[in-house]
This record gives C-alpha cells, structure tokens and sequence, in this order.
C-alpha cells in the first residue's frame, strides 16, 4: 500500500510513519506545510528505507495534495493546528486548516475513490463531569475553537460519506503524550521545564482530567482502523489512562526529583474542560486493538527522551516560539489569584 500522511512532521503523524516503514513494506508520502509544530527531525533517516517521500506543502492547497496524492491508496489526515490555548487567542488559522484542509483532501481522495482517515480528537465531545464516557454516540459539543473546529471537520467527513460515498473513517483518540510532542502541550512543557529549572505553570485548580495514551498505542489504533474500520464508522481510541494535571505535575517532579515549589497556579483557561474519558469498547471489540504501553513505563521513557535529546528541544525552545511562550505565561501570572494552599494530589 502507499499512504498519503498529512502532517507526518508532527508529533503524532511522524510516530505513525515510523512504524509503518518499521513494520510494514508500505510508502510513505507525507505532504507538510512545516508549521512552527512540524519538525523534519521527527522523519529524520526514513528516506534510507526508499519508501518514504516528503513534500512540502499544505493541505489547503488543492495542487499540492494533487502533487503528493499521485499513486496512493489511502489518505490520513494528521495535518491540523493542535493547541487549544492558540486556537483561543488566533482561531482563525483553525478553522482554515482544520477544517478547509480536509475538505480539499476529501475532495482529492473522493475522485480518486481512496480511503480517508480523518484523526479526530475527544474534544469534540466537549466536557464530563466527575463521572460517565463519551461514547462514539455522544452528541458532539465542543468548547474551544480548536474543539470546534475538529468537529466540524468530523460533520463534514459525515457529509462526504452521506453525499458523495466516500470511503472514510473517524478516529477520537485523548490526550496522547511520548517523544518528540512539541513543548506547549502539558507533559513535554513540563518536563522540559523542570530540567531548565523553570516554574511549570499549573491552570485553575489543576483538578482537570485527561485520558491520556502514549502516542504508539496511537498510532497503532489508526493503523488498525485503516485496515479494519467500518466506512462511515467513528472509533474511540483510549487506554484508560485518566489522571488529573496535580497527578501528572507529581509523577513529573518525581521522576525528576524535582521539588513540588516549581509548581506555579495560574489564571485558568478560558472554557477549560473539566474531564475528559472515553469509552473504546467498539475498537477493542470489534477491531481487536489493545493498548501495549502502561503509563508508568511510557512516563518513564518520555522524560528519558527529552532528558537524553536536549538539542531537539533546546533549540525550539530559545526561538520564536519562546517568545510567545513568556508572552502568555506572563499574562496568565498577572491575571492570576493568589496561590491556592492545597499541594500534591488532591482528586
Ligand atoms: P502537531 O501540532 O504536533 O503536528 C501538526 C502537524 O501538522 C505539523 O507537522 C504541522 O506542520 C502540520 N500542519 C499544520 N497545518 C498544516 C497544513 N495546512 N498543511 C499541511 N500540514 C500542516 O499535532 P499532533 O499532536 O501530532 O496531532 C496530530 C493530529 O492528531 C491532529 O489532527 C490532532 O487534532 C489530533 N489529535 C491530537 C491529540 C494530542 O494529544 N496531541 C489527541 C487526539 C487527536
Ligand atoms: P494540553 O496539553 O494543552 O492539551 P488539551 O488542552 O488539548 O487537553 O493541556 C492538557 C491539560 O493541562 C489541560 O487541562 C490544560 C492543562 N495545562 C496546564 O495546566 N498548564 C499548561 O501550561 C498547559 C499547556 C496545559
């Protein structure tokens, strides 16, 4: 098979096509338009196995998916702007790329009659309460705009399959974490902060909880939607993993041994869900997908990563994008109550 990969230079897209060179005989093109989170270090020593291509470009531009779709058999789509906080003070870019992008590549793959594999996220099902899951029947109520715009693009995969008869298949996946995840998210921030000795700035309460699942359990979920899911289906994908951000702060610091004094509340985000957990019967069931990486292990050989690859982050970090970094840091500490009194876990 030969598989168009949007976004194959960020976090989540280059993890899957290190697998499938790894363990399949499929190609690769991987069409990228190298945004601030793309990173051609995340592909670096593929071109050696001669079944992998890169081109440069966006997904929004119909002669650019063109270029790279030429001889493919299916399409995933990586490619999105990613981090909600930028979505809340930019969300133009979003719906642009979030939801334009596939757009144009449905088109291409509807005329070409390819599968399309749309990697939604569980944001799109907005908020739970301390109890309950979302299912792939719950309704989609998404908070932020980056939310929004996901799921405007999974209402829109529905329109092409109802409309037009495409060949496409949804994936709903938490909060993943692993090596090369660009620095604004939670853990890698986090864990790269407290080796620079930085503060690790906590939103609201830092009660809210994730459900998070190491990126190659990920990856290998979609491999197995791709192969075996149901057109018009949307698949759950979640290891179970809920832990609050005062959980995640404290495995960090531990495994670090760093004191708990370089955790700093601050103001919280605005419209941050409270808790997301999903159910994945239908992909454990029906697919015969389970996770393979428990969290303490996947924890442990992250902060190794980014412990023992400084230059991969170090450099992202002292560029532009630190810029913009102490620019909200510092707004959301002048907006910030004063310190709650409770430390450690508290669920
Ligand atoms: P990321 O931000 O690390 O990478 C996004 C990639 O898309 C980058 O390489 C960037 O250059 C590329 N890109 C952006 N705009 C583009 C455009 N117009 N054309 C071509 N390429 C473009 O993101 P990620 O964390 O790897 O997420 C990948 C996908 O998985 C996204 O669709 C995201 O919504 C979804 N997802 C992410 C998570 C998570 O925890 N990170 C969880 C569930 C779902
Ligand atoms: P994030 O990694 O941005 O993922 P998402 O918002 O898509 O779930 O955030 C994960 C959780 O961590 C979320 O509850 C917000 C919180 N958070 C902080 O408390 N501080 C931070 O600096 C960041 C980036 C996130």
């Amino acid at each position: 098979m030969k598989l168009l990969v949007t976004g194959g230079a960020g976090f989540i897209g280059a993890c899957f096509v290190r697998q499938t060179i790894a363990d399949t005989n499929d190609e690769v093109v991987v069409l990228d338009s190298l945004t601030y989170a793309g990173n051609l270090e995340n592909l670096a020593g593929l071109e050696e196995s001669g079944r992998f291509k890169f081109v440069r470009g966006s997904i929004c531009d119909p002669e650019a998916v063109e270029e790279a779709i030429e001889g493919c058999d299916a399409v995933l789509n990586f490619a999105a702007e990613t981090h909600v906080d930028r979505s809340i003070t930019d969300p133009g870019i979003f719906v642009e790329t979030n939801v334009q992008g596939p757009r144009v590549l449905m088109s291409a793959a509807q005329t070409r009659k390819l599968r399309y594999l749309q990697v939604s996220t569980d944001e799109v099902y907005g908020s739970l309460g301390p109890d309950g899951y979302f299912y792939e029947t719950t309704p989609l109520d998404p908070s932020s705009p980056y939310a929004a715009s996901k799921a405007s693009a999974d209402l829109l995969v529905g329109a092409y399959i109802t409309t037009f008869g495409l060949d496409a298949v949804i994936t709903r996946c938490g909060n993943n974490y692993g090596p090369y995840q660009f620095p604004e998210k939670l853990i890698p921030l986090f864990i790269t902060n407290a080796l620079e000795g930085r503060e690790l700035p906590l939103y609201g309460d830092g009660l809210n909880v994730r459900d998070w699942i190491h990126v190659e359990d990920h990856a290998r979920a979609i491999r197995t939607v791709l192969e075996k899911g149901e057109t018009g289906k949307a698949y759950n994908v979640s290891a179970g993993g809920e832990l609050n951000n005062r959980q995640i702060c404290e495995r960090i610091l531990e495994i670090l041994g760093k004191p708990w004094d370089l955790v700093r509340f601050v103001d919280d985000r605005p419209g941050h869900d409270r808790r997301y957990a999903l159910d994945a019967t239908l992909l454990r069931t029906e697919l015969g997908w389970e996770p393979q990486v428990r969290f303490d292990a996947g924890m442990q050989g992250t902060i190794d990563f980014y412990r023992d690859n400084t230059q991969w982050w170090e450099r992202i970090k002292s560029g532009e994008y630190m810029n913009y970094y102490d620019r909200m840091y510092a707004q959301r500490l002048a907006d910030s109550d004063p310190q709650p009194s409770g430390q450690g876990v508290h669920t």
